[in-house]
């Protein structure tokens, strides 16, 4: 089964062409970041707008680029949500109408789903079940995958989500948006233990996090230096505040692990591109022979591929999206079914 995927739910606008067959044959993407960045953060109407102006020609060249053409397309998989409402209709409605026009089922997916399926893209993937950490702008949860469509939620954030405090944080620093990235650069320069924040929630038992303290330990710290600090200052600050975050997620990940009692992780959403989690986790998981799974770099953040693998596996399990154009802005992923919307269209 050959899948188009489309993924529109916050600032980048994507396509990809999944084949069940052959793996993925081609995948486009336009990142708004350019345009949301004078505003420090996503404005949603603009977001819309411009996947809007975007979609066609990315979905051409997705096609294009595997060689195909709409008569090789037997399905289409959208973003049906969570995610900013105008944003996901874009994508949802050009998705649906092309899967009519084309006489072709349509599903739509669930996009943590999407995050948490993408290691599956790779030659070397987990078996089902494996822990997942999802770590997103928007979301920061510990789940246990048992297959496309079971998922447990075992703990999550009580506030900020890891990247959301990332960029916070950034901004504090002042970097630009969307910060995490730049605040990870800085941080290459910084010293550690020379600000030493807190491990949130990490000295009791449980899976859940909590993220916003620290960014207030931050601007505590920021205010107790009065002014503006010197560049090593402002990387040192930036190195202990990336060594929190790292160290908490690795030790709520490994206990995770422990508690399921499963050997695979997959790290997914935006904060995995983040080296010093990566190499945290690896140290960690190596010397307890458990082994952890990333998508490659650039399907860590949003991208249409893993929407497409996501959307092809639920297609190929029968489930059909029916004519109703589906988009929600929250979605627990633990609600999740593979049989949701299993209408014939
Ligand atoms: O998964 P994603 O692209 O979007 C959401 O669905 O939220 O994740 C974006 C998040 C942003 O908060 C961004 O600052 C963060 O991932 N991020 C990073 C790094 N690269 C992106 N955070 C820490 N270190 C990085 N290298
Ligand atoms: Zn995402």
């Amino acid at each position: 089964m050959r899948v188009l995927g489309i993924e529109t739910s916050c600032d980048e606008t994507a396509a990809a062409v999944y084949d069940a067959e052959r793996g993925l044959l081609g995948h486009a993407l336009h990142s708004q970041v350019q345009l949301h960045a004078e505003y420090g953060g996503v404005v949603p109407e603009l977001a819309s707008r411009d996947h809007i102006r975007k979609l066609l020609p990315l979905i051409r060249e997705a096609m294009r680029q595997a060689g195909t053409g709409p008569e090789d397309i037997e399905g289409i998989a959208y973003t049906a949500g969570p995610g900013l409402i105008g944003a996901l209709l874009t994508g949802a409605c050009l998705g649906r109408s092309l899967a009519w026009a084309w006489n072709v089922p349509a599903v739509g997916v669930h996009h943590l789903e999407g995050h948490l399926l993408a290691p599956m893209l790779e030659d070397e993937h987990p078996d089902f079940p494996f822990v997942a950490l999802l770590v997103s702008g928007g979301h920061t949860q510990l789940m246990r995958v048992n297959g496309v469509g079971d998922y447990e939620l075992l703990g999550e954030t009580v506030d900020d989500a890891a990247g959301e405090a990332f960029d916070k944080t950034a901004k504090l620093l002042g970097l630009p948006y969307p910060g995490g990235a730049a605040l990870a650069a800085l941080a290459e320069s910084g010293r550690p233990d020379v600000f030493r924040f807190p491990r949130p929630m990490t000295d009791r038992p449980g899976l859940d996090f909590s993220f916003s303290g620290l960014k207030t330990a931050v601007v505590v710290a920021l205010q107790k230096l009065g002014g503006a600090p010197a560049e090593q200052t402002r990387a040192d600050l930036a190195r202990g505040f990336e060594d929190a975050v790292v160290d908490t997620l690795a030790i709520k990940a490994v206990r995770a692990l422990d508690e399921t009692g499963l050997d695979a992780l997959v790290v997914a959403g935006g904060v995995g591109a983040n080296r010093r989690l990566r190499e945290q986790l690896r140290a960690r998981l190596d010397a307890r022979g458990a082994r952890v799974f990333y998508p490659r770099i650039e399907f860590c953040t949003d991208n249409a591929a893993m929407i497409a693998y996501a959307g092809c596996q639920r297609l190929l399990a029968g489930e059909r999206a029916d004519l109703a154009i589906d988009a929600v802005a929250r979605w627990p992923l633990s609600d999740l079914t593979l049989s949701r919307n299993a209408e014939t269209a």
